[in-house]
């Protein structure tokens, strides 16, 4: 009985300590900078792949199409917003590790680097 218990005891111990590992990792990407994430490797792709169908030059709510176009988006405060949101791409949401990287950069000061 007391065998029993002890291993219901650790076996809780080793799931609840593998869950405070996973925990602390996401804490640790929101709360400590990033690090430099790059306009032009890793933030202009995933723009291009998954925007550009619809936020080309002509397009009315907006083009994405360079970093000029991408800024104004920073800096009116849409970009973020409707990415965090999963409103933009409309159907087909980023990832929340791309969403994440998009955060990164903006908090980095939205460099074109
Ligand atoms: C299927 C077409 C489509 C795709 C793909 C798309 N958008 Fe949009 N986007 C729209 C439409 C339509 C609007 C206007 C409606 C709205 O604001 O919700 C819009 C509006 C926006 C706005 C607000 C513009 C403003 O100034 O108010 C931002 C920012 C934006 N999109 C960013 C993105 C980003 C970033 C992506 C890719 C990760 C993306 N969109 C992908 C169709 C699209």
């Amino acid at each position: 009985m007391k065998k029993t218990l002890l291993i219901i005891v650790s076996a809780a111990l080793i799931i609840i300590s593998s869950c405070r590992k996973d925990v602390g990792k996401v804490q640790a990407t929101d709360s400590v900078p990033c690090g430099t994430v790059s306009f032009a490797q890793e933030i202009n792709p995933i723009i291009t792949q998954k925007c550009l169908s619809c936020h080309t030059q002509s397009y009315v709510c907006g083009s994405l199409e360079d970093y000029g176009t991408v800024k104004t988006k920073v800096d009116n405060g849409t970009l973020v917003d409707k990415v965090e949101k999963k409103l933009m791409p409309p159907s087909n949401p980023l990832s929340d590790s791309e969403i994440q990287l998009i955060k990164c950069w903006v908090n980095d000061g939205a460099k074109n680097n």
